[in-house]
């Protein structure tokens, strides 16, 4: 697309002599005037007017066309690329065989360079490396010793595919939402159906962000009835720029949709159940512990009582009571270890 435009404006952008039919004729109409301005500026809009603007892809790179008519080989010519909104407005200079650094716009740095073969055969184009959204703007290729100059214009756009998200539910309908982020400028969101027909949607979101480039946002809710093949279009139509992604929603899928409000409500409540018992039930074997605990103090101390004559070795009996005490603390944790494992199974069959 961008390859088409700069094929037009390369084999249109012919040199415009200044000293030429355009303006020989008005010169003296145009100093006895004192229009000087007027026609210059006449004549440099009809040389603008002769391609249209060259479109680069940020971050690319880009070719300035440029070509010398009639053909002279311009090695040994002063030549000049500049942009007259810029200080310094020198993009590019040649001067005795070589690139004059010394003038050069500081944002151009490293990024401009003409092509060596080809100016024997009076083709003076710029090659501009990693356009940046700055570069936009008129760019003036001029020959001093010939007087000859032309303009080209140079547009940079920003582009990005699309993706589309399910957002929720809505009475039913499923919601879409498109999301493409980094464009310039800023693009159009189109939704459509499977049969191409425009959806309604809401207003699109945009938002500038600090590199320039526009994010922008669509949501839509889609139906069954509209087909289930569903397209999110961005475009720009000053760049002729096209993204566009689809997603295809399965028919069960409405089906599971369109009686998703009740079923997650019920899930909602079997789980806070599940919940709730599971507490209970952690309550109730804590208590149930706590008593074993205590029943088996007061046995023991039953025993101790009538073991008394028997054994006189308190660290026996510590060491039975403590290996009790162990195998209940090692059952009760078993116990809790089933119920978490139960309620995490619970969980995950509600999460299916
Ligand atoms: C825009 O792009 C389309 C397809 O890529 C192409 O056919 C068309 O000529 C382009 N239009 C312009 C104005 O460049
Ligand atoms: C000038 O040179 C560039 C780089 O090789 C090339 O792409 C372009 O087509 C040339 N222009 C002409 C008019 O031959």
């Amino acid at each position: 697309m961008i390859t088409e435009t700069r094929n037009i404006q390369q084999s249109s952008m012919m040199l415009f002599h200044t000293d030429g039919k355009c303006l020989k004729p008005h010169l003296r109409t145009l100093r006895l005037l004192g229009f000087t301005l007027l026609l210059t500026y006449f004549c440099r809009g009809q040389s603008q007017l002769i391609g249209s603007p060259i479109i680069a892809t940020l971050g690319n790179d880009i070719i300035l066309p440029c070509q010398l008519e009639p053909v002279e080989d311009a090695t040994d010519l002063t030549l000049e690329w500049t942009r007259s909104d810029l200080d310094p407005r020198f993009v590019h200079v040649w001067r005795s065989g070589k690139e004059l650094v010394s003038k050069k716009h500081k944002s151009f740095e490293g990024r401009t360079s003409l092509f060596l073969d080809e100016l024997m055969f009076g083709n003076i184009s710029l090659k501009l490396s990693k356009v940046k959204l700055a570069d936009r703007g008129t760019y003036r290729c001029f020959i001093p010793a010939l007087d000859k100059q032309s303009f080209v214009q140079l547009d940079v756009g920003a582009v990005s595919s699309p993706v589309i998200s399910l957002a929720g539910t809505d009475k039913g309908g499923v919601v879409l939402q498109c999301e493409s982020k980094g464009w310039y400028p800023e693009p159009e969101v189109l939704w459509l159906d499977g049969e191409g027909n425009l959806l309604s949607a809401g207003p699109p979101e945009t938002v500038r962000g600090p590199d320039d480039l526009y994010t922008v946002s669509s949501r839509v809710t889609v139906e069954k009835r509209h087909s289930n093949s569903f397209t999110c279009r961005v475009q720009q139509k000053n760049i002729n720029q096209t993204r566009e992604t689809a997603i295809l929603i399965l028919d069960d899928f409405f089906e599971v949709q369109s009686s998703s409000s009740s079923t997650i409500t019920g899930l909602a409540v079997s789980l806070s159940v599940f919940v709730i018992l599971f507490i209970l039930l952690l309550l109730f074997s804590v208590w149930k512990w706590r008593q074993k605990k205590t029943n088996t103090k007061i046995s023991h101390r039953d025993e101790n009582d009538e073991e008394e004559n028997r054994t006189n070795d308190p660290e026996e009996t510590e060491a039975f009571t403590g290996e009790k005490e162990q195998q209940r603390r090692e059952e009760a944790e078993r116990e809790n270890q089933t119920l978490k494992e139960e309620l995490e199974t619970k969980k995950k069959e509600v999460c299916l």
